[in-house]
């Protein structure tokens, strides 16, 4: 069943890769990819589906497109395009810093080092966290945290692993600690947001930005806890953090739908017209994959957890892939983006997609994605 899954969506990128050219796939809109030059939050994800597909085939092509898109970054971090946000963690790690986990190019390493040195400017030393949104001082986003940042840590943590320099990984650390803290609720659930007073530090309040209302458990979110802080503890080496990736992975698999794969938030009244999120499961995927690696042999959940693995691939391959459809540009079908905000609602994203294809080339080759380096 992986191998048909994955020749096809292998079969897909190639097709892909023409048809974008130049250009980064985002959200679907009618089937088709919306794209851009290198100016969204999500260019990393077609980068790093390029390498995964390189790894995998060993095929030139791939390499070639996907080193044609780290020569893209790097024009993108020389010009400061559209990088005041916290999601460079995504861009880079999936470009440059797969290319020098692939190729070990140092130019590529350095490079990935820069965009570690412009992460760290979203860094707010009075509130003490890394601003994901919009600029400093801003009233709403200025003193916010988001729970997507759990996966641009690695980042930091990485660079802390590079140079030696501590100011990356103690930056990492207090920021993924805020986040155990004041993002994951004590029923295991999470808000997307909090946020802080900008001057003084002090908690305020939790909320959300794409979630159903400000005290729901957006699905995605909880999906990029889980894979997130399991990487901070592989990192880390604190068992407080694989505890709560757990934490979170049992809430997210006890309410699996039917069908495996779960709709785009765990509070929304479900009916027949009710949007899913495919990504969200497979980022919970891909997040399970990590976590198990790094669980004890005898960990009393990792069958649990191995069981909702295997459900969650099995729903995505059997019912949400576009194996059957050989003209779909997208690997999933049924991703959301914002749906309060009106935007993809129902269509393929581009990190559904990455995470997808990471998961199924981690289980049947065990190649990982480009988070940590690989030993
Ligand atoms: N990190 C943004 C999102 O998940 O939509």
């Amino acid at each position: 069943m992986w191998k048909k899954a994955i020749e096809d969506a292998v079969q897909k990128t190639r097709a892909n890769i023409e048809r974008y050219g130049d250009l980064f796939p985002h959200v679907s809109d009618k089937g088709k990819y919306q794209l851009n030059p290198n100016t969204d939050w999500t260019d990393g994800f077609w980068s790093g589906m390029l390498w995964l597909c390189y790894e995998y085939t060993g095929d030139d092509a791939f390499r070639q497109a996907a080193r044609r898109t780290v020569e893209s970054f790097r024009q993108r971090l020389d010009n400061n395009v559209s990088l005041d946000h916290h999601d460079i963690g995504f861009l880079y790690s999936l470009s440059s810093k797969a290319q020098w986990i692939v190729e070990k190019d140092e130019s590529a390493r350095k490079l990935t080092l820069e965009a570690a040195d412009a992460l760290m400017k979203r860094w707010r030393p009075k509130s003490q966290l890394i601003q994901a949104w919009g600029p400093e001082g801003d009233p709403n986003n200025g003193g916010r945290i988001i729970i997507d940042c759990m996966m641009n840590l690695p980042l930091l943590y990485w660079a802390y692993e590079q140079t030696g320099n501590e100011k990356y990984r103690d930056v990492a650390v207090i920021h993924a600690e805020k986040s155990r803290r004041f993002l994951v609720r004590g029923d295991d659930s999470s808000y997307h947001t909090f946020y802080f007073d900008q001057e003084t530090g002090d908690s305020l309040r939790g909320g959300t930005h794409q979630g159903y209302r400000d005290g729901s458990t957006w699905t995605r979110g909880q999906a990029w806890g889980i894979y997130g802080f399991a990487l901070s503890y592989r990192y880390t080496g604190d068992k407080a953090y694989m505890e709560t990736s757990k934490r979170l992975a049992r809430y997210f698999l006890k309410r699996l739908p039917e069908d495996h794969v779960v709709y785009w938030d765990f509070d929304v009244p479900v009916n027949a017209d009710t949007y899913r999120d495919s990504s969200a499961s497979a980022i919970t995927s891909a997040g399970l994959l990590e976590l198990l690696s790094l669980l004890p042999a005898d960990d009393g959940d990792r069958a649990y957890l191995e069981e909702g693995l295997n459900r969650s691939m099995k729903g995505l391959v059997e019912k949400y892939a576009t194996t059957g459809e050989p003209n779909a540009e997208g690997l999933l079908n049924h991703g959301s983006y914002h749906i309060r905000g009106g935007l993809a609602p129902d269509d393929h994203v581009i990190w559904g997609d990455y995470y997808y294809l990471e998961a199924l080339v981690r289980m049947d080759k065990g190649i990982t994605g480009y988070w940590y380096e690989r030993k």
